[in-house]
Parts: C-alpha cells; sequence; structure tokens
C-alpha cells in the first residue's frame, strides 16, 4: 500500500510556547520495500512516526494510505484500520506484562475475530520462525530483552500488515542481538512484501535499506538513496 504525506504539519502548543515540528511535509513513500529515516535527536522522528501511524493527529494536511485519509477516520475507525494494515515496533517493546508471549501475539488476530483457536496456533508458528518455540508460554519478564523484541516483531507482523513501522526496534539491544533481531524484520518484510519504514541512529543499519531520508529542521525529508525495488529477488 502506497504512504503518501500531503502537505503534512504539526505544532505543539503548551501554555507559554509552540513549537512547529514539522511544516508542510510532502513525500510519497515506496510500496514496498525499507526505508530508513535518520536525523538528529529531537528534529520531530518518533512525531512522524506517530503521525504516519495514526497515534497522534496531524496539525493541518493529510496521511494517506492509498486514497483513505487517515485523519478523516474518528478514532474507532482509525484504530480498526490500525489494526488491520499497519504493525508497530518500538524502542521499548510494549507487551503486557500479565500475557504470555504466545498470547501477546495472538492479541491482534483476536482483535480482528480470527477464532482463538486459530489465533493461537498462528501465533506459535510465528514464534517458532522466530527461535521462540521454547518460550512461547513465558511472561514478557521472564525473557531476555532481543527475546522480547522478537515477540513484539512477531506481535507486529501476525496481521501480516501492509506497512510496518519501527521506531528504533533495536535500540536498546546489544551489538549482535540487533543485527538479528534486524535480519529478521528485512527477512519478513521480503517475504510479507510489505514497506517497513524505521527510524534508526544507525548508518550502518540505515544503509542496508532501500531508501535512506534524512529528516531536517521542519521535519522537511531530504532522500540519500534509492535503490530501485524492481529487480527483487
Ligand atoms: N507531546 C509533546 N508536546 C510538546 N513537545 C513535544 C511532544 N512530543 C515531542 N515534542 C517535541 O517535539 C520535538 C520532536 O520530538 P521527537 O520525539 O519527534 O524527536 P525524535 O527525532 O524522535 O528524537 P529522538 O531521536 O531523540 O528520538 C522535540 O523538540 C520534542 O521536545
Ligand atoms: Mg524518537
Amino acid at each position: 500500500m502506497r504512504v503518501e504525506l500531503k502537505n503534512l504539519g504539526k505544532r505543539y502548543r503548551d501554555a507559554d510556547r509552540e513549537l512547529t515540528v514539522i511544516n508542510g511535509l510532502t513525500f510519497s513513500f515506496p510500496e514496498r520495500g525499507t526505508v530508513a529515516i535518520i536525523g538528529r535527536s529531537g528534529i520531530g522522528k518518533s512525531t512522524l512516526m506517530h503521525l504516519l501511524g495514526g497515534l497522534d493527529t496531524p496539525s493541518s494536511g493529510q496521511v494517506l494510505y492509498g486514497s483513505q485519509d487517515l485523519s478523516a477516520l474518528g478514532s474507532d475507525a482509525r484504530a480498526a484500520f490500525r489494526a488491520r494494515h499497519v504493525g508497530f515496533i518500538f524502542q521499548f517493546h510494549h507487551l503486557l506484562p500479565e500475557f504470555s508471549a504466545l498470547e501477546n501475539v495472538a492479541m491482534p488476530l483476536l482483535m480482528v475475530g480470527t477464532p482463538e483457536a486459530d489465533a493461537r496456533s498462528e501465533a506459535s508458528a510465528l514464534l517458532a520462525r522466530m527461535g521462540m518455540r521454547a518460550r512461547e508460554s513465558h511472561l514478557p519478564s521472564q525473557l531476555s530483552g532481543g527475546e522480547q523484541q522478537r515477540v513484539a516483531i512477531a506481535r507486529a507482523l501476525i496481521n501480516r500488515p501492509r506497512v510496518v513501522l519501527a521506531d528504533e526496534p533495536t535500540g536498546n539491544l546489544d551489538v549482535k542481538t540487533a543485527g538479528e533481531v534486524q535480519a529478521l524484520l528485512l527477512e519478513m518484510n521480503r517475504e510479507l512484501q510489505n514497506t517497513i519504514i524505521m527510524v534508526t541512529h544507525s548508518e550502518e543499519l540505515a544503509h542496508t535499506m532501500d531508501v535512506v531520508v534524512e529528516m531536517l529542521p521542519g521535519g522537511a525529508l531530504m532522500e540519500h538513496k534509492h535503490r530501485s525495488l524492481s529487480m527483487e529477488s
């Protein structure tokens, strides 16, 4: 699915000041493949990710998924749209602490009405692919950081979303585990033929992606690299 930003703006306002983070951003993301978003701390990358996922609403302009304008939806409809089409992965996994790994992964399927037995078996199969077969009944607190992040990835991908939004998904992992988690994300991207948009501070990681864009002051996106996706194996 093509994701487009049209004249997108975001201002934060508190009692005595106003901060314009994104000012009239128009941009089109590729329909599949991998996109890295880089840029200095505080520039507005997470703000953009929240707008992209409909977790926050723009001050002006639009976020379009195909022809659907996210901000034209009410908050319930937006949540339903998100549950079907968008997967989120954050720096900290946000797993539900009182549910097992398997239950956390099955949750998005249950939310779109999948029968429980099917949801559990699909979740189990995906966790097994991620090398987590022996861990599926563990609670998040009983898992290592890398294991928790693999559960979070499985949860984000279980509904086969067309768009995956990842905000520094390996930011709190050691280099080796980060590399493994990253490889898994890219493998799943190829398999699902979807678009992953990933904020990262790692230049090395950014350069393994098809498109690299840098966020500049005012939220402008400057393209550093764009590899054609037509020769995909
Ligand atoms: N809810 C909010 N209210 C007011 N200001 C905010 C809010 N959220 C973010 N900001 C401000 O907006 C700017 C952009 O923040 P954002 O979190 O998007 O940056 P970032 O690029 O993700 O940074 P980092 O790389 O450190 O994660 C910052 O100056 C931040 O202080
Ligand atoms: Mg951020």
